[in-house]
């Protein structure tokens, strides 16, 4: 081949296979372009706090450098320097070695050769299957643009194939501990659907991995959208997937006291803007909604009503820090309105931030009747009340929905 750039690609799709199937043994870029004072560049993998990163080790002559990051940025380094910098990257995985090659003259050779395939170590394996909570081959995965047709992440997915693992298996832990473990009708809801990722993610754990008769509606303002789901969804038989085009603040379910089939047990609202999330919410605290996740997205209410204690003026002086205080302020008023209806709740990030800035997550489970649950109620209420009145906050637009 005389282009460079197929070649580089496939070298490309080699190392995020390795990092993708956990035969990523050491990358190495070498020899550079220009004699001058580039390192020597070694990559491995290492576990920081339970998460799977890449350890990028610059070697000048006479220190190391070493930083670590997460898969997609360290892929995104190693795609910047390849060939650009380097003459030479040598990529070796569990079963073969790979060598990429450049000439000054621009010609580009690869060359791999097996070398006698290692097996994981049992320690490996129990990492990956601990890392991986959504099973790589199933075949919606392709359908949504997560994988390509050979079942590898396509390497520009990689994000959101974590964030897809991330959220399954959070969904996975609150459902195995609410009310729904022992129900083998679970209705889902997802408002705010966009592409369907984590709508099909969902759907697929709680048919095959959690054995519910799962029922799972996609709910999308982007008609374009719902009809490409829709599509994906007849294409892997997805039985009881449907997308539908509405608006979260309009799209009516039934609540569970009509006793209708369509009342819904889990909402999701990933990255739902502004106060649709407080829409979402609310429809969730109607329905009696067993669990409650939501990923807020950007929070403009508040913002304008928050008025600073005069001793923070040179705290709050500067936008991006009274930004982060609405931020907070919204999302905690979400959190104490839940519990004032029956809630008990979370916010934690989900994700690491270097995967996405929309990385906090809400998470309400519906609390069993108890005796304590009046107080909790008054209690949260009156914490409501508390934050309201030192910011000098006059709406916050869940609140209002629910007093409607
Ligand atoms: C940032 S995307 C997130 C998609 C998906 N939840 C995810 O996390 O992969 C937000 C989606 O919500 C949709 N959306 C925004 N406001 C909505 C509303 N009021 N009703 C229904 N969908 C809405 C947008 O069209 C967009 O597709």
């Amino acid at each position: 081949m005389t282009s460079s750039q197929p070649i580089t690609e496939a070298f490309l799709q080699l190392l995020s296979d390795s990092l993708s199937d956990g035969t990523f043994r050491r990358l190495v870029l070498a020899k550079p372009r220009t004699a001058d004072s580039c390192p020597r560049i070694t990559v491995r993998e290492v576990l920081i706090r339970k998460e799977l990163m890449l350890s990028i080790v610059s070697s000048f002559p006479t220190s190391d450098i070493t930083k670590n990051v997460g898969l997609p940025e360290g892929i995104q380094v190693i795609s910047a320097h390849i060939l650009s910098t380097y003459l030479r990257v040598h990529l070796t995985t569990a079963v073969e070695q790979i060598d990429l090659s450049a000439n000054k003259k621009g010609t580009v050779t690869i060359h791999r050769q097996k070398v006698g395939g290692t097996e994981l170590t049992a320690e490996r394996r129990h990492d990956r299957v601990k890392k991986r909570f959504v099973p790589q081959d199933r075949p919606y995965l392709t359908e949504v643009g997560i994988t390509d047709r050979a079942g590898q992440v396509i390497p520009s997915m990689a994000r959101k194939w974590k964030q897809i693992n991330k959220f399954v298996e959070i969904l996975d832990g609150a459902i195995r501990s609410s009310s729904l473990a022992e129900q083998s009708n679970v209705n889902v809801v997802d408002f705010g659907s966009g592409k369907g990722y984590l709508t099909f993610a969902l759907h697929d754990h709680l048919r095959t991995s959690l054995d519910k008769q799962a029922g799972v509606t996609g709910v999308e303002l982007r008609s374009e959208l719902v009809d490409q789901c829709n599509l994906a969804a007849r294409r892997v038989s997805a039985e009881g997937l449907t997308f539908v085009c509405g608006d979260i603040g309009t799209t009516r379910f039934a609540t569970r006291s009509s006793q209708s089939t369509s009342a819904f047990d889990v909402m999701v609202a990933l990255h739902a803007c502004d106060t649709a999330t407080d829409l979402a919410i609310h429809q969730a605290i109607v329905a009696q909604s067993s669990i409650v996740v939501c990923s807020p997205c950007c929070h403009k209410e508040l913002r304008p009503q928050m008025r600073i204690p005069e001793a923070l003026n040179s705290v709050f002086r500067h936008g991006v820090h009274l930004g982060l205080e609405a931020d907070m302020v919204t999302d905690s008023l979400r959190a104490l309105l839940l519990e004032a209806n029956g809630y008990d709740t979370k916010i934690f990030e989900f994700i690491g931030l270097e995967d996405t800035s929309k990385n906090k997550m809400i998470l309400a489970i519906k609390r069993a009747p108890s005796d304590a649950d009046v107080e909790q109620r008054v209690a949260a209420n009156r914490e409501v009340a508390t934050v309201k009145s030192f910011y000098g906050i006059t709406a916050h637009h869940l609140e209002t929905l629910l007093n409607a």
